[in-house]
């Protein structure tokens, strides 16, 4: 039994945490903390990623949990403890600001957004029904007309929403499409179909897809992929047989997914031959623009996602291109009439029947999550404050800096560039001239190696890949800090790494 005393010394603990005294002591002192860091790491100065074995960092993250607790009476020792934990975040953490930071589509994200963002963390806005997250839904809303008349769909005639990242986006629009291609599915499952239906899609889909057929009940092993044409797009003539062959068989199709763009090379699908295709055999068209949709913002690379309005669901990541801070993916549906379409067991209605009109605004309804972050408020006021151009600016300067990266591999006959990229994603290898005779495996295991080690250093971050099976290096150039400059400092460290690594030098 507690006593009043006990229940007197914890609301005193409470009023601590609570304190907005202390709240704005903490937060100036971290408003200077970070302006410090961004200096610092967009000026170069320090390892992009500070390496340490995960061990250790889940040594020293649990050594801060059991520390001794302050005095929730001293402010002063509170706030500066909250500076120290914020310090100690800020130095184990990744660099992406950095601009030798070239790794994964994760962008180097516009900082007021994080700021954004964390208005709707401190005040916690959590979405699902629209009187919990009233402005959170409004900058949602807001956001997916904008985006989706950007795609090219006339106003108010279709629908979106926001979700918890690409891969669970690209779920949503397929159960989408399942439900409406497989009358059914919802309510029975897929048991009793005298054929199983098949998800078909692009060649280098991401493995998210692949995963949405196994969550959908389709089966991994119903996944067929498309042929590929030499830049690795989706070849439209391929796709045409295959459909044909399928309906011959009387087989459902799910969907077909398309991309805009690949994950591992960035190759953009021509859509509307892939369109027409879909139309013939009236089969729903998802187009994965989870990396390619801010092309939609550039009046120089819009050609890229021509027929992209014509995609009966499209997914649009506004943490990769639109340099957002993870999480914001936004799914679409041309047809207005989709939208309650994944989820089919709550009619609109249900959620409080004493408002129908406002269960449109519920998004519980409509995405996997019930309880939803308010992920939107970073993009909303980001574009608020600059406009769109500011995206085709970053869209612009990026995607140019691949071209550029390009260049400088073809100008350099140590290194071998895998295609000819189509956006700010570039893969390629660095083989001196001591590989030129190994086989294709010796050579993918050492660019593996070599990448490893380039991370490890702290001088450059980025990733690796497979390409037919063939290990290589795989850059995104998704910092738009990063200059042609640090590319070709990026050439002479890959260069210097892997000639320590072939003479078994540790650099
Ligand atoms: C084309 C594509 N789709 C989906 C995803 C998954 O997105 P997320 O990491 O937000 O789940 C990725 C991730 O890189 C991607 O490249």
């Amino acid at each position: 039994m507690s006593t009043g005393a006990d229940m007197a010394a914890a609301r005193q603990r409470i009023a601590a945490a609570y304190d907005p005294e202390l709240f704005q002591e903490a937060g100036q002192r971290l408003i200077a903390q970070l302006s410090a860091h961004l200096r610092k790491v967009q000026a170069a100065d320090g390892s992009v990623l500070p390496w340490r074995d995960p061990a250790a960092n889940v040594a020293e993250a649990a050594s801060y949990l059991a520390a001794e607790p302050l005095n929730p009476c001293q402010r002063e020792q509170l706030a500066d403890r909250f500076a120290q934990l914020v310090a100690l975040m800020l130095r184990r953490g990744h660099n992406l600001h950095d601009p030798r930071y070239i790794g994964h589509q994760v962008p180097a994200s516009v900082p007021l957004a994080g700021l954004l963002d964390a208005v709707g963390s401190v005040t916690n806005q959590p979405m699902a029904i629209y009187d919990m997250g009233p402005w959170a839904t409004a900058a949602e809303w807001a956001l997916v007309e904008h985006l989706g008349q950007q795609i090219g769909w006339a106003p108010q005639s279709f629908a979106g929403l926001v979700t918890h990242g690409g891969s669970l986006a690209n779920l949503t629009a397929l159960l989408a499409a399942r439900n409406v291609a497989l009358a059914g599915a919802w309510e029975q499952g897929l048991a009793g179909r005298p054929e199983p239906p098949v998800l078909v899609v692009h060649g280098d889909a991401h493995y998210s897809i692949g995963r949405a057929a196994g969550v959908l009940g389709v089966g991994t092993s119903q996944v067929l992929r498309v042929g590929l044409d030499a830049r690795r797009r989706m070849d439209p003539n391929r796709l045409q047989d295959l459909l044909a062959q399928l309906r011959a068989r009387g087989q459902d199709v799910v969907a077909v997914v398309a991309c805009s763009c690949s994950t591992p090379i960035g190759a953009f699908d021509p859509l509307p031959e892939i369109a027409d295709v879909c139309r013939r055999h009236e089969v729903w068209l998802h187009v994965d623009a989870a990396h390619g949709g801010s092309a939609c913002l550039s009046p120089r690379h819009r050609d890229l996602v021509a027929g992209l309005d014509r995609a009966d669901s499209v997914v649009w990541d506004a943490h990769k291109m639109l340099f957002m801070p993870a999480l914001c993916a936004f799914v679409f549906f041309r047809d207005k009439a989709h939208r309650f379409e994944a989820f089919r067991q709550e009619a609109p209605y249900l959620f409080d029947p004493t408002a129908p009109g406002l269960a449109e605004y519920d998004s519980g309804l409509r995405t996997v999550e019930c309880t939803k972050r308010a992920a939107a408020f970073g993009l909303w006021g980001v574009w608020s404050l600059f406009g769109p151009q500011l995206f085709a600016d970053l869209v612009d300067v990026t995607f140019a800096l691949g071209q550029q990266f390009y260049e400088k591999l073809l100008a350099a006959p140590d290194f071998e560039a895998v295609h000819e990229p189509q956006c700010n994603i570039v893969v390629f290898r660095f083989v001196p001239h001591e590989l030129v005779d190994a086989t294709r495996d010796a050579v993918g295991r050492f660019q593996l190696e070599l990448r490893r080690r380039l991370i490890e250093s702290g001088e450059f971050y980025i990733v690796s890949t497979k390409i037919d099976g063939v290990g290589a290096l795989r850059a995104t150039i998704i910092n738009p800090l990063t200059t042609p400059d640090h590319l070709d400092h990026l050439l002479a460290a890959i260069r210097r790494h892997g000639h320590d690594l072939l003479s078994g030098r540790r650099s």
